[in-house]
Order: structure tokens, then sequence, then C-alpha cells
């Protein structure tokens, strides 16, 4: 590394929203960060652990390179690392004391919970259904799972997860007056979905014209802050359709979040959902993938019926250069699984289910595991959940 090079600030702001799970806090203002530089097409950062065979390195390792490889002209991300000597070692845990102390988050979220945010250019292209049926197969695999409906007024996670009680508002802590809202919950497999929508506090489907007037942005802040989410392996948010204003603050109220780009095979939904990409590259975001449903309707006899195009979800991938997690066949059974509050993703074995559980197994095997709590030094996890209480609960 050549002590001559400038730090970049545009890597330097991507590194902001690498959280170190253990210390909850980002790599950035931790000091863990010696230096980010780009030489060329390639980025190179330079992190120090806590301790060099730090378990924790690979996932660091892997939101590093997706954040910074979202710059654009950065082709090539490397990792050099090293070890906080003594004297950091003492600052980082003195900081990680006093987020115990302050538990200053200015919402509810925990760092350590992974934020997907489920988005496309157009509407209608099916992201309430890709966020409900990933979400359901994430619980069925045993996670605890938040889904945050951001549609506020266009509303359908609660029909499509057959939901249809009222949220309570609680006051939790007894040194607080505010009242905290307790999102509905519904076990699936050995896991368990938290869902926050309008759709839960409005009463009739119809009522939801009342929102419009909601300024979108500020309402998704108070699901965020207002909401008690407790402990969470991932949350879903379903975005409305291409609305600037409400991914800016989530940009800014949850740094860790990242973006899933639905698409259909058709060419007018690619170009449209290019813009979501660009805004989402504006505002730091890193994109993990396209997923592009309602590709071909298959016949029972086998014949494949490219109904909206074909190929619009490898185009989109190549051209906002990210993967392209898997396509979702146009069937029947996702209709009708959200039309009846049975997601098809853990109701059904058909073609539409497999493809949904295959994505999610890419994103927790691979894209986007869970940010785990295993620990660099048991030593550093209690001092620091002694004054924070167990996430876990
Ligand atoms: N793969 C699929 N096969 C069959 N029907 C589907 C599929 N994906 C979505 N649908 C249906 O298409 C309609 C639109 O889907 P959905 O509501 O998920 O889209 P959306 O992008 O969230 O829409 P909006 O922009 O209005 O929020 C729904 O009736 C849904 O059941
Ligand atoms: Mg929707």
């Amino acid at each position: 590394m050549s002590k001559t090079q400038v730090d970049d600030d545009a890597i330097i702001g991507l590194l902001r929203g690498v959280i170190d799970p253990e210390l909850h806090d980002n790599i950035v203002d931790l000091g863990m960060v010696r230096s980010a530089y780009r030489e060329n097409s390639t980025a190179h950062i330079t992190i120090a652990l806590t301790t060099a065979g730090c378990p924790l390195r690979a996932t660091i390792k892997r939101d590093c390179e997706t954040r910074v490889k979202s710059l654009p002209g950065i082709e090539k991300v490397k990792l050099h690392w090293d070890e906080l000597n003594a004297k950091e070692k003492a600052r980082v845990m003195e900081r990680a004391r006093k987020y115990a102390r302050d538990n200053a988050s200015p919402t509810e979220i925990q760092p350590t919970t992974r934020v997907l945010s489920i988005a496309s250019g157009k509407g209608g292209v099916g992201k309430s259904s890709v966020t409900v049926n990933i979400a359901a197969s994430l619980a069925n695999r045993g996670f605890t799972v938040g889904v945050l409906d951001a549609d506020i007024w266009g509303f359908s996670v609660p029909r499509m997860l057959g939901l249809d009680s009222r949220l309570e508002a609680k006051i939790i802590d007894s040194d607080s007056t505010r009242p905290k809202i307790i999102p509905e919950e519904r076990s699936e497999g050995s896991g368990v979905l938290k869902v926050v929508s309008t759709g839960l506090m409005v009463d009739t489907e119809e009522t939801a014209l009342m929102w419009r007037g909601l300024m979108l942005a500020k309402a998704v802040e108070q699901f965020l802050r207002d909401v008690q989410w407790g402990y969470l392996d991932y949350l879903l948010i379903d975005m409305p359709p291409g609305t600037g204003d409400v991914q800016m603050a989530l940009a800014r109220l949850l740094p860790q979040a990242e973006m899933i780009v639905v698409t259909t095979p058709s060419l007018s939904a690619q170009k449209v959902a290019v813009r979501v990409a660009d805004m989402a590259r504006r505002s730091h975001m890193p994109i993990l993938g396209v997923i592009e449903n309602m590709s071909a309707f298959v016949t029972p006899d086998g014949t494949s019926w490219p109904v909206f195009g074909e190929g619009g979800g490898v185009r989109l991938a190549t051209e906002i250069d990210v993967p392209l997690l898997g396509s979702i066949p146009l069937e029947p059974s996702v209709s009708a699984g959200g039309d009846n509050g049975t997601p098809v993703s853990t109701s059904n074995t058909g073609a539409a289910a497999t493809a949904f559980n295959q994505i999610v197994e890419r994103l927790v095997s691979d894209i986007a595991p869970p940010l785990d709590l295993s620990s660099c030094s048991a030593h550093t996890i209690s001092e620091v959940s002694v004054s924070v209480g167990n996430p876990r609960k």
C-alpha cells in the first residue's frame, strides 16, 4: 500500500454502510479503515480487524466488495488486512460501549439486520409478490423476518399474507410516554414474519385513498422509528413504484440497506428499471441483483409462452452490472397465493415456488447471508452485550 495515495471520498462513503455486526457500527467510524483509494479501475482498501483471524472477515469482505463495486469505474476491489493495535482496540471498545449506553440508532432496526429493499421502475411487475414470497421462504428456514410495506397507499402485503387484524400501539418503555406500534406476527415454518403496513391501520382497502396526502418518506420514517420491531435477521421492504424520496429516506436511515430490482421480461420495464438503479447508486445503496418476474408461461404440455417478451432480466442485469438472481415464471399459483394469503414459496411445489426458493437459497448462502453474530472475541461481545442487553429477543 502506498502512503502517497489519497483516500477516495466515494469509496469511504460506501464503506460507511459496512457494519461490523459485532460492534454495531460502521467500519469507517469505528476506525477500522486504514486506507481506501483507487488505482485505475481497482479499489484498494485496507481494513484492520480486532483480531487477524476474525470469523467476520468473510462477511465484511463480501459487504465491502458488493458496495464498492457499485461505483462507476470500479471493476475490482482488493482488500488488504491488518490488525488493530491495543490502543486502537481500546478506542473501538469505547465506541462500542458508547453505542451500548446511548443505543443511539435513529431507527428501531438493529445494524445487524439485513435490509433488502424490493424495488422496480414500473408498477405491477410483482414487487409485492416477490417481497412476500422471499419473506415467507426466509421465515420458513427459521429466520425472523420483518416485512415493511412502504407502499403507503397502494399496500397489498396484508392481503398477500392473509392478515386482516389491526396493529396495536403500546407504551413499551416506562421512561417514555410515546407508544410503539407492535407488528403483526405470523409464524411460518420454524421462523416468524413481523409485518407492518398501513393496510393494517386503516379500516378497508378503500380508505387507503385517505393516505394520499401523506408524505410517503415521512410515513416510512415513522415505521422505522415507532415500531417495536425487536430482533430481525432480515427486513424486507416492499417499495412503492418509482418514488425517489422514499428511496433516499431509506438510504439515509438504514445505511445497511441493499436493493433488489424486479423487472418483467419486457423492454419497457427494463428501461424504467435502469433509472431506479441509477437513483440507488446516487444514494449509495448497493444493488444485489435483478429478479425477472412474469417470465414465460409454461402450459401443462411443457410449451413455453413468453407472454411479456424475453430476456429483460438478463439485459437489465448486464446493463447495471449485477447478477440475475433468478426468473419467476408467470403462473396462476402466484396470483392465487397472493389473493388468498398463502405465498406460493411455502405452500406450493410448482415451478414458481421452486424459482423463489432457489433465489432465497442464493441470498442466504451467498449474496446476502444473515449478518450473524459469530464473534471475533467472546470478550468484546460480552462486554458490549452487558450494557445493550441480548439483542436476540
Ligand atoms: N409470477 C407471477 N405469475 C402470475 N401472477 C403474478 C406473478 N407475479 C405477480 N403476479 C400478479 O400480478 C399482479 C401484480 O403483482 P404485484 O402486486 O406483486 O406487483 P407490484 O409491482 O407490487 O404492483 P404495484 O406497483 O401496484 O405495487 C398481482 O395480481 C399478482 O398476483
Ligand atoms: Mg406492490
